[in-house]
């Protein structure tokens, strides 16, 4: 499966926590793009696409949600609900994030700039994509 769910180190103290991302520490690849998901409307989903070249280190920093993850063959459902807890997504996966807490922020890491033209999103372009490259 094209995914990993981690911790993260806290290096906090008494003052409180604070958690850094660093190559090869605990982010896969070269930061290239950040952004954050925030205000979702309550019911609202986000996503449902896939990347041709873009991974994804997805951590919710405030607040909960859920993300539906397919790789064309098999489907697995994470619950994101700490600041600490990490989902890498590899390139080539089909995500979902649904399910937001009120006020949740969910903060992503990518490895590629944006780029619509690496965007699909459309389903079943996505498993024809993937049966042309077996
Ligand atoms: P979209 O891909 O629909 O967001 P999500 O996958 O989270 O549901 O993006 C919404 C809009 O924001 C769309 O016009 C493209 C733009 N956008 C950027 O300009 N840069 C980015 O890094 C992202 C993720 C989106």
């Amino acid at each position: 499966m094209h995914y990993k769910v981690y911790d993260l180190k806290d290096t906090g103290d008494e003052r409180g926590g604070l958690i850094p991302f660093e190559r090869d520490v605990n982010v896969p690849f070269d930061v290239c793009r950040a952004f954050y998901i925030y205000n979702t409307r309550p019911g609202t989903p986000r996503g449902a696409h896939a990347n041709r070249r873009s991974q994804f280190l997805l951590v919710v920093i405030s607040g909960s949600c859920r993300v539906k993850i397919d790789n064309g063959t098999e489907e697995v459902d994470v619950a994101l609900n700490r600041p600490n807890q990490a989902l890498w997504l590899d390139k080539m996966v089909w995500k979902e994030m649904y399910d937001f807490s009120y006020n949740a922020i969910l903060l992503v890491l990518s490895n590629e700039k944006y780029q619509e033209d690496e965007y699909i999103r459309n389903y079943d372009d996505f498993t024809r994509a993937l049966a042309s490259k077996t």
